[in-house]
């Protein structure tokens, strides 16, 4: 402990003794840490002297840099609106009302993300990794929807509208008991039919709150609708679906078919894909779907995959009129040995051959598309 002449005082300096003013009145406790802001208000307030922790003849502790704002990363603020949008339909589920700007915002932080990422989505399998699987779907059908009103040509503030839209699609399935929407395994018939409600309930919750415009109310209410009129609630088709129900039915059954469910494991993303495109036309908008196909990254570059010939290797390579035939450089033989010359397959050429698991999604972010 030693004492310093105000002059002297530098941040960073730890009090050991009480500051007090002339008057007596308590300026600083000890232990408190000098910040550069403190030391005109000392003077002002008539200190000369401070007593700090340490040895006088060590040189002073180095003023702190100020403190950098981090940016935050795409997998936090994923991690932020699952948070968000459970807390908001939990809200809606115990009767209070729908907090439509936290939806909002989540929606244009997802957006910002997604604009600033070149190759459209980072790996969704890392923010799979939730319980309630309502939560995360809503969440990763916003990106897929944002990512694909992007190649739409939407504005931001379109793509807002959209991801908010998104967001709530399933809005409704707040009004269904949590029993039947947890349920394990498939529904039977009539528990199927509760379930349907939940588009007819949430374009309700949407239209009796304030300021949700009707674009976000017809995702909500359309998004089962089918492009050749079967789907439900309303039997609509083609055009007459808003084009937020059309991208909604694509992405929803999208996403939900390349999560795990506990009832069967997730589909790879090409054979999600060649499932869309088997339905577009009656199911789905073709050219949505089209667009869709080009818009997702089937297979990130630098995924870890295991082919039907047992070897294991990494894209490196995946053209965007063939995304579901990628290059993929050999790493470990059949026997899972590994592979020191380079071996590469183009699954372009060789036909036959197929990927069978993706092992890992690679660089974040680093989608081919
Ligand atoms: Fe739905």
């Amino acid at each position: 402990m030693y004492r310093v002449k105000l002059a002297d005082l530098v941040p960073g300096m730890v009090v050991a003794r009480e500051v007090t003013a002339p008057d007596g009145r308590l300026l600083l406790n000890v232990g408190a840490v000098i910040k550069a802001r403190f030391i005109p208000k000392l003077e002002y307030l008539g200190v000369r002297e401070v007593w700090v922790e340490g040895d006088p003849f060590l040189p002073p502790p180095l003023p702190q840099p100020p403190a950098v704002r981090r940016v935050r990363g795409p997998e936090e603020v994923f991690q932020d609106a699952v948070q968000a949008i459970s807390e908001v339909f939990t809200d809606l589920r115990c009767g209070r009302a729908l907090e439509l700007p936290r939806v909002r915002r989540t929606a244009e932080a997802i957006v910002k993300q997604v604009l600033a990422q070149q190759h459209v989505l980072s790996c969704l399998g890392q923010i799979r990794d939730y319980d309630d699987y309502t939560f995360a779907h809503s969440v990763q059908v916003c990106l897929f929807a944002i990512a694909l009103g992007r190649s739409l040509g939407y504005g931001f503030d379109d793509l807002v509208e959209l991801g908010t839209g998104a967001l709530l699609h399933d809005v409704g399935k707040t009004q269904i008991p949590l029993s039947l929407l947890n349920k394990p395994g498939y529904y039977n018939e009539k528990e199927y039919r509760a379930v349907k409600h939940h588009a007819a309930y949430g374009e309700r919750i949407l239209r009796r709150t304030e300021g949700v415009g009707v674009n976000i109310i017809r995702m909500a209410a359309e998004h089962h609708e089918w492009y050749n009129g079967a789907g439900y609630f309303r039997g609509l088709r083609g055009l007459e679906i808003h084009e937020f129900g059309r991208i909604g039915a694509i992405v929803d059954v999208y996403d939900a078919m390349t999560t795990d469910r506990s009832y069967r494991h997730r589909l790879l993303p090409h054979l999600a894909v060649e499932y869309l495109v088997g339905l577009a036309g009656s199911h789905f908008d073709p050219g949505l779907t089209r667009l869709f196909v080009q818009t997702v990254a089937i297979f990130p570059l630098d995924a870890t995959v295991e082919l039907t010939t047992g070897e294991i290797g990494r894209i490196i390579d995946v053209q965007k009129d063939l995304p579901t035939r990628p290059v993929v450089l050999i790493l470990y033989d059949e026997k899972g040995r590994p592979v020191f010359r380079r071996r590469v397959r183009d699954l372009r050429r060789e036909t036959t051959v197929f990927v069978t698991r993706l092992l890992s999604c690679g660089v974040v972010g680093r989608w081919a598309s």
